[in-house]
Parts: C-alpha cells; sequence; structure tokens
C-alpha cells in the first residue's frame, strides 16, 4: 500500500528530557506530549470542516508563527482517498513553491492520523468575500484573477495539475493576496511528452466549474480544464453567481455547450465578458494561459503604463465548434469524482474516537530539511527559509 508520506524520517515522539531528572513516579503520571506537541505545534481553533479532514491553526515555534494544520482521521477517511488523493497531494505540494500558492511546510503521519502541516491564510477564502461584498470590482478581480493564473501557469509548467480550482480553494493572505491551496486532486507528471498531451481520465471536482470534456466524461487535459475552471472563478467575481447551474446534469451540459449568458447587472466591461467568453470555449478554441496573459483586460495595468492603444479584440470563439459536440440526451454522465461521493463512503465522523496517548509517528516529510536532520532540533526561521530558494 503506497504512504501518502514517501520519505524516512522519525523525530522522537515524547520529549525524553522532560521524563528522566524528574522522580520517575511523578514522570509516569505527567501526560507525554502529543505527535504535534512533539514538533513544536500547539493547537489551536479549527478554521474548516473539509470533505474529510478538519483544518485548524496551530502555533508553530519552527515557522514562528501560525500555521495551518490539516487533519486526516486513518480510521474515517475513505480509502480511495487514503491509497490515492492523499499521497499525491502530499507528493506535489511538497516540490511547489510560489507566492501565490498555500506554501507546504512538512507531513507527519502517525498511527492514527495524516498531518499537513502548511502556510495560514488569515483572511478565509474567495468564497467568503464573494458571500460578503457581493461581487469583487473589476480591479480586484483583476488582481485575483492575475495571481491565480500565475499560480496555475507556475503549476503547469512543472507537470502539476490541480483539478479543483473553485472559489472555495483561493485562500487569502494577510495582505489579500491569493494562495491557492487543496491539492487533494492534484497531480503530477503531466507535461506533455514530446508534444503528446497526457489525458487524465479521473474526472474530478465540482460539476458547476467543470469542463465540458470533463463533463462528456471523456479523457481530458487537465490543463484546458483548470483554465475552464479559472473562468467560472472570473465570472463568479465580477458577477456574484456562478455562471452554470449544476442542479440538473442535462441543463448543465447544455448550459457549457452554448455562448455564456451574462447576466444585465451588474455592469461589467465588454473586455472582461471577452475575456471570460474565450476561457469558456470549448476545447478548440479556448484560450491557453499564453493567450491569457497577453489579453487587453488581463494585462490593462501594463497597457495603460505603455500608453498602449490596443484595439479591443472581440472574442475569438467559433460558434460552430462550441455546439458541435454536445448533445445532452446521448451523453452518459460521468462519474465525476468529488469530495462529497468520496466522503459518503467514508466511515461516519466520530464514529470512534482514537485517543492521541496511543497516537506515534510513522514518517515525516519536511521539504525544509534534509533527511538525515533531526526535525525536534531544527531552528531554520520561517525568514530565512523564505529567503532560500
Ligand atoms: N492554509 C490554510 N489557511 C487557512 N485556512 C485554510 C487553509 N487550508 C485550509 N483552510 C480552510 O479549511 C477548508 C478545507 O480545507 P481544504 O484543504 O480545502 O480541504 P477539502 O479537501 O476538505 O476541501 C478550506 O476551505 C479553508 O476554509
Ligand atoms: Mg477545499
Amino acid at each position: 500500500m503506497p504512504s501518502p508520506v514517501s520519505s524516512l524520517h522519525q523525530p522522537p515522539v515524547a520529549d525524553v528530557t522532560n521524563a528522566s531528572p524528574v522522580d520517575p513516579v511523578d514522570a509516569s503520571k505527567e501526560k507525554k506530549p502529543t505527535v504535534l506537541e512533539s514538533h513544536g505545534y500547539t493547537l489551536g481553533k479549527t478554521i474548516g470542516n473539509g470533505s474529510y479532514a478538519t483544518v485548524r491553526m496551530a502555533q508553530s515555534e519552527r515557522h514562528e508563527g501560525n500555521v495551518a494544520i490539516k487533519i486526516v482521521s486513518k480510521f474515517s477517511a475513505p480509502a480511495d482517498y487514503l491509497k490515492k488523493f492523499l499521497p499525491r497531494e502530499i507528493e506535489v505540494v511538497k516540490g511547489l513553491r510560489h507566492p501565490n500558492l498555500i506554501r507546504f511546510l512538512q507531513a507527519i503521519e502517525t498511527t492514527h492520523r495524516v498531518y499537513i502541516i502548511m502556510e495560514y491564510a488569515d483572511n478565509g477564502s474567495l468564497l467568503d468575500i464573494i458571500r460578503k461584498d457581493q461581487l469583487i470590482d473589476e480591479t480586484r478581480a483583476r488582481k485575483w484573477f492575475k495571481q491565480l493564473v500565475y499560480a496555475i501557469d507556475y503549476c503547469h509548467d512543472r507537470g502539476v495539475v490541480h483539478r479543483d480550482v473553485k472559489c472555495e480553494n483561493l485562500l487569502m493572505d494577510e495582505g489579500w493576496n491569493v494562495k491557492l491551496s487543496d491539492f487533494g486532486f492534484a497531480r503530477g507528471h503531466m507535461k506533455p511528452k514530446n508534444g503528446n498531451p497526457i489525458l487524465s481520465e479521473t474526472y474530478c471536482g465540482s460539476y458547476a466549474y467543470a469542463s465540458p470534456e470533463i463533463l462528456r466524461g471523456i479523457p481530458y487535459q487537465p490543463q484546458h480544464a483548470d483554465i475552464w475552471s479559472m473562468g467560472v472563478v472570473l465570472f463568479a467575481m465580477v458577477f456574484g453567481r456562478l455562471p452554470f447551474d449544476d442542479s440538473d446534469y442535462k441543463e448543465l451540459i447544455k448550459q457549457v455547450s452554448s455562448k455564456v449568458v451574462f447576466p444585465k447587472d451588474p455592469k461589467v466591461s465588454v473586455n472582461c465578458k471577452s475575456l471570460i467568453n474565450k476561457i469558456l470555449s470549448p476545447l478548440k478554441s479556448r484560450i491557453r494561459i499564453s493567450g491569457i496573459r497577453i489579453d487587453s483586460w488581463f494585462s490593462y495595468e501594463e497597457d495603460q503604463a505603455a500608453g498602449s492603444s490596443k484595439e479591443r479584440r472581440s472574442s475569438t470563439e467559433s460558434e460552430d465548434d462550441r455546439r458541435s459536440s454536445l448533445d445532452p440526451d446521448t451523453i452518459v454522465p460521468p462519474d465525476i469524482i468529488t469530495k462529497e461521493q468520496l466522503e459518503s463512503k467514508a466511515r461516519p465522523r466520530g464514529s470512534k474516537r482514537y485517543s492521541t496517548d496511543e497516537e506515534e509517528t510513522v514518517k515525516t516529510e519536511d521539504p525544509t530539511r534534509s533527511d538525515t536532520e533531526d526535525s525536534s532540533k531544527g531552528n531554520t526561521t520561517g525568514k530565512q527559509k523564505r529567503q532560500s530558494k
């Protein structure tokens, strides 16, 4: 069985220096530190209840501040998730480092749980902001959309596809910058080989953000599906609602196969709608990231600074192309794996309680240290780490 944490590295679970000089009778009464405590983390409040993970804030001595810890119980998470998606998530995130990605700090596997320790984002998710503000003005939307595009471009460049881009997974740091998170459905090694794309056959994510090719259940190029999802995010920001209604599959297929319908209100610029149109297009005519980067709405500030008077291009989509491929009556809905679905296969939460006293570290994974280093002794500061590439 693949292990969620691949490299072996075992710091001591209990701090033996606490026990030795004290009277043995008293020492036996002293509470053994939990695994997280022994790694220098003090757990705080719950900040997210994911599908099968709880995310809690923690204080970290080593990172000199708050971190977020995703806690997955080996006893209640679904087997598919534990064997397939969670190991991939750890494998993928440990190789990524970008200002618009939540930074992975450490993974600890114990007999009972898997802990993923990561950078903490202070300001909630983009979904929270849209709910609160109802919609995002184009200036802010542009800034956040750009940051999302940069993050995804960086991932794709390294052969990583996210496959679950949505407003809930775009977190905001203390400076209100986007931090893409939740690589639970991500995959690595997806860079085209000799010009041949590598196709995905696992249909995952959320229906409302799924591209037409995913909804059709045909092997798909996940990079282009990520781009589609980014278009859904952009639409959601500027209109304050999702472009497609995912409550009925046939209706959804119809909607994603037709020209995007823009609400009359709020007023959104022609250029922004044009970019959304170019993204929410059929695969053949869908804009690539290189195209997004030179789009006039996307690069507006740069253009203005340069005094450019670029012609406003109209949408490049081809209507024939858009309408050709999807007939809702003939398509069998693919088995899209959503986290909700995986969850329903999981054992009920809290069906059995496991004491943290019995929990022991099995493995740790820590990109900031070498394997030979003892992670309990490290004293590298967050600042030092941010500087070293
Ligand atoms: N690094 C983080 N900083 C702040 N909040 C986070 C962080 N990671 C996750 N969360 C919160 O926990 C929720 C669930 O985490 P996520 O990784 O998306 O798990 P799931 O796979 O269950 O969607 C998020 O929607 C967010 O509210
Ligand atoms: Mg999530």
